[in-house]
């Protein structure tokens, strides 16, 4: 088993990864006999992982109830919040129990947010299924729901206690779902590690043929990577942990505006990187032949590198100005300035975003 540590004083916590994980009472630790959780998943979860999860912290002595919430990325709002509130109100619930996410990035984001209010803040462990949750999501205290207006407007900074990674569980994770995984992984590239974009040029055939030590390195390294920016940057105030929304401000718009799920969360961040890429080589901080091998690894990965047909480029700006990192009304932006170097550019012009927008959309 890997195991590494987010470091954050008092409310430092263990990722631990390997396969089999959610059979093993050990990885439930610190919970304990006559304690209460409440494991929050959704209908296909249930399905594929409930069972296991249930039958570990039963033989532990828990008191374990569940929600089964709808599946998909338009449930995650504030109405199906308040739906586990009362779940745990109606089971009673006390302000020791642990909420347990088991499932993708909605899951825990969801999950997270309702521990950070249930009775003013309960413990919660993220056990997350999707790559995309393993890599990124579950990792850093980011929790939320949509709002119709912006994705992941309403939130809170709430750690965890532990991650859970099952390694097991990406058996079940549909292809697509891998591939958008896959575009936050090659994100961790472009922004802080050169040597892993190198290396996933390299690999992105084994981790598709889900080669058990090249996955297990790749999720390991990610998740280093994310510890070490959560360490220096928890509340994203000094600069560090912003990078990591490289394509997210160009995504989410993209997400907004055709509607929650219409389009994967990875598949828009992957657009969103391209036309990040793009902006930085129109102000002249980036080499088009970067630009290039980023495509080309994206298209690896099977994600979108246009936006969708559907959305005019003057479409994205209204979104964009309702990023959390617009300040004063002007827009700041991730870009990449070579790869395994981002930085977080102040005040960029709409003309030019436009302009990279315009060259990254189909024209058919
Ligand atoms: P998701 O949670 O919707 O999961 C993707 C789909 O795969 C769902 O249908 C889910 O039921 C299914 N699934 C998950 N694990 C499975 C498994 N093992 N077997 C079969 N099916 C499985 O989406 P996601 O890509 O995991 O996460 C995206 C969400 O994460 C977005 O809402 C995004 O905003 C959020 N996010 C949050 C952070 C953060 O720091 N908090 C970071 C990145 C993304
Ligand atoms: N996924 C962006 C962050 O955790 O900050």
């Amino acid at each position: 088993m890997e195991k590494l540590t987010v470091t954050l004083g008092e409310r430092s916590y263990p990722i631990s990864i390997a396969f089999g994980l959610l059979n093993s009472p050990d990885a439930f630790l610190p919970l304990k006999s006559g304690e209460y959780a409440m494991i929050v998943t959704n209908k296909t979860l249930d399905s594929l992982y409930s069972t296991r999860v249930k039958s570990t912290l039963t033989k532990m002595g828990v008191k374990v109830d569940e929600i089964i919430l709808p599946d998909g990325e338009q449930y995650k709002t504030l109405a199906i919040l308040d739906t586990i509130f009362t779940a745990l109100l109606e089971k009673n619930h006390p302000r020791s129990t642990t909420l347990i996410a088991l499932g993708g990035g909605v899951i825990g984001d969801l999950t997270g947010f309702a521990a950070a209010c249930y009775q003013r803040g309960v413990r919660f462990i993220q056990a997350p299924t999707s790559l995309l949750s393993q890599i990124d999501s579950s990792v850093g205290g980011k929790t939320a729901v949509n709002h119709p207006l912006g994705k992941n407007m309403i939130g809170a900074f709430y750690q965890p206690i532990s991650v859970i990674i099952d390694l097991d569980s990406l058996k079940t994770l549909p292809v697509r779902q891998f591939s958008s995984g896959l575009a936050e992984i090659i994100k961790y590239g472009i922004i802080l590690d050169y040597d892993f974009f190198c290396w996933l040029e390299k690999n992105i055939s084994k981790l598709f043929e889900f080669d058990e030590k090249t996955i297990s390195y790749c999720i390991l390294h990610c998740c280093e990577l994310k510890a070490k920016i959560i360490a220096i940057d928890e509340k994203e105030t000094n600069g560090q942990r912003a990078l990591l929304n490289l394509g997210h401000t160009f995504g989410h718009a993209i997400e907004t505006e055709l509607g929650y799920g219409s389009w994967l969360h990875g598949e828009a961040i992957a657009v969103g990187i391209v036309m990040a890429a793009k902006t930085a080589e129109l102000i002249g901080q980036f080499d088009n032949n970067d630009t290039k091998r980023i495509l080309n690894l994206l298209r690896q990965a099977n994600l979108p590198t246009k936006g969708p047909a559907k959305m005019a480029a003057e479409a994205y700006l209204p979104h964009m100005m309702r990023d959390k990192k617009v300040v004063n009304n002007q827009l700041n932006l991730v870009l990449p300035k070579s790869i395994g170097n981002a930085e977080l550019y102040t005040n960029i012009s709409h003309e030019v975003v436009l302009k990279a927008i315009k060259q990254c959309l189909h024209t058919d």
